[in-house]
């Protein structure tokens, strides 16, 4: 194989156990890497847990745990998640692994050795939640603490010795880069947060600890621990075995083509994980997504606001298929959205269980009792199903231009529209009334059965579980799924059999 893709999620601090937040960039991550899959790429999908750092350690001490057994258990929950979502990652790194320590370590030694780091005295603003250094003009007070202005986190004052990156070194080089690289940092507006936020001069960024013990090491003096977030964003690189550069992992992925984030971590991905990496000299990844937040009423989740949102008792009452679907469908990619009941049960009782699941059984019902379950033969093609299947032949460089911007909003417009036209085609057609017409009643269930397949094609990586069942139809097995063959009208062998299959979704009863 040679088309290769490498999509990375956030390294999600297990402070607490997931929640709808995380399994939205979780799940979203899925779909692209999916939809590459089954276009042929080789692809590595890295997600995990960002363990160290004074969070953990303090969330470590308020269980009255040592912090290693903390993170062992709440890292659990979410690799237990990644099976409940049913995600294809090929890797779940935790930063507490020796494989981590050895990439943050060496990438350390080569910024001292560049030059790029000296020791210092930090004094200023820290959040603990946010794990992030913040001036005195990002500070705000509310209720007699002093928050962060952008987060709205507490922040305390510190002061101590410790190693400073020379990031101010770098700011016209970022701007360069940004220049020269115009899709580097999407969507567009938040790409220009950063760009306004670099010309406005950056300073040099602390990069160790000496008060907090939990963390890696710095190389040759044991006193400090390095900061977390270069401790987390060179998770990026252990998981392809970094620093063995000549290993068939690194060649094969490195660059990474997407890290895809919550539009909250862009500061750290787009301009300290850069900035690292030039100075390193090792190229940078390709395109750095911010998407928007899942909101609880108005609000974007935390634990300290206790308006958590539980994916695991959404997928028990719906199942996760639905879920799967409405976050891609209600939440417009890039901005914040919002989990709606109501919305959700009409996502399944319209698109999915009428639009897409009934579309599936009353065609197949329609076969059996006209072709006993069999691909017509003797197909002839008329403007009517011309236009019909060329719109995903004529689209599919499309698609894939699109999905290559993250436009998931096109993507899964593409498919509603599709299905609306497919059960207008098959209502229109009549084909209960071409019963004396062979060929024009033969190729208008040919027709029908070729746009379920297709769009089940297109709905896998967004419903992987109910599109594999929809194409037991043909089947179709989730080894054989090709994107390309949405080009083909005449996939379909005219005589071969076709199955019956279960109900796919069951409607919602409204009270
Ligand atoms: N550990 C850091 C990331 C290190 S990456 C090298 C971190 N972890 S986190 O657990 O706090 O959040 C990680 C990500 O979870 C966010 O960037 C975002 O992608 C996702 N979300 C957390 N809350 C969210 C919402 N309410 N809505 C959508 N996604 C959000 O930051």
């Amino acid at each position: 194989m040679s088309k290769k893709f490498y999509i990375t999620t956030p390294i999600f601090y297990p402070s607490a156990k997931p929640h709808m937040g995380h399994a939205y960039t979780s799940i979203v991550a899925d779909v692209f890497a999916r939809i590459k899959m089954i276009d042929g790429y080789d692809v590595h999908f890295l997600t995990g847990t960002d363990e160290h750092g004074l969070k953990i350690q303090r969330a470590a001490e308020k269980a009255n745990m040592n912090p290693l057994e903390f993170c062992d258990k709440i890292s659990k929950t979410f690799k237990d998640l990644t099976k409940k979502l049913n995600l294809k990652n090929t890797d779940f790194i935790r930063t507490t692994e020796k494989r981590h320590f050895k990439s943050v370590q060496y990438l350390w030694d080569l910024l001292e050795k560049s030059g790029d780091i000296y020791l210092s005295k930090y004094s200023g603003w820290y959040s603990v939640s946010d794990e992030a250094f913040y001036n005195n003009d990002e500070i705000t007070s509310k209720d007699g603490d002093n928050v962060s202005i952008v987060s709205g986190s507490k922040v305390e004052w510190v002061e101590e010795e410790s190693y400073f990156f020379k990031l101010s070194k770098w700011q016209n080089k970022l701007l360069d880069h940004y220049k020269e690289n115009p899709d580097f940092i999407l969507p567009k507006s938040r790409k220009n947060e950063v760009i306004s936020f670099v010309e406005s001069g950056l300073k040099d960024l602390s990069i160790s600890r000496k008060s907090i013990s939990w963390g890696i090491k710095v190389p040759n003096n044991d006193k400090h621990v390095i900061y977390v977030w270069l401790d987390a964003l060179t998770n990026y690189l252990s998981s392809l075995k970094y620093p063995d550069t000549k290993n068939k992992l690194y060649k094969d992925f490195w660059p990474a083509d997407l890290h895809l984030i919550g539009k909250d971590i862009l500061r750290f991905h787009a301009i300290y994980w850069p900035a690292f990496l030039l100075a390193a000299k090792i190229p940078l990844p390709k395109k750095i997504y911010g998407h928007g937040w899942i909101l609880s009423g108005d609000e974007k989740m935390s634990k300290s606001k206790g308006n958590i949102l539980d994916p695991l008792e959404i997928i028990d009452n719906y199942g996760l298929d639905p879920l799967r679907y409405y976050l891609i469908k209600e939440v417009s990619f890039g901005s914040d959205g919002n989990i709606s009941k109501d919305k959700l049960e009409n996502c399944i009782n319209s698109d999915l269980a009428n639009n897409f699941g009934n579309l599936c059984q009353r065609v197949v019902s329609f076969n059996e009792k006209n072709f006993s379950l069999s691909i017509p033969k003797k197909i002839k093609f008329q403007n009517d199903d011309l236009k019909i299947l060329n719109k995903f032949s004529e689209n599919l460089d499309k698609i894939r231009t699109e999905i290559d911007k993250q436009n998931l909003n096109f993507y899964i417009q593409f498919i509603v529209n599709s299905l609306f036209d497919a059960n207008k085609y098959f209502n229109d057609q009549e084909p209960w009334s071409k019963k004396d017409d062979e060929v024009r009643l033969n190729t208008i269930v040919y027709t029908s059965l070729e746009i379920i397949r297709k769009v089940s094609i297109m709905l896998y990586p967004i419903i992987p579980e109910s599109s594999i069942k929809a194409l037991k139809i043909f089947d179709i097995k989730q080894n054989e799924l090709d994107f390309s063959s949405l080009k083909d009208h005449t996939y379909l062998k005219e005589g071969k059999k076709i199955n019956k299959i279960d109900i796919l979704f069951k409607k919602i009863l409204k009270k």
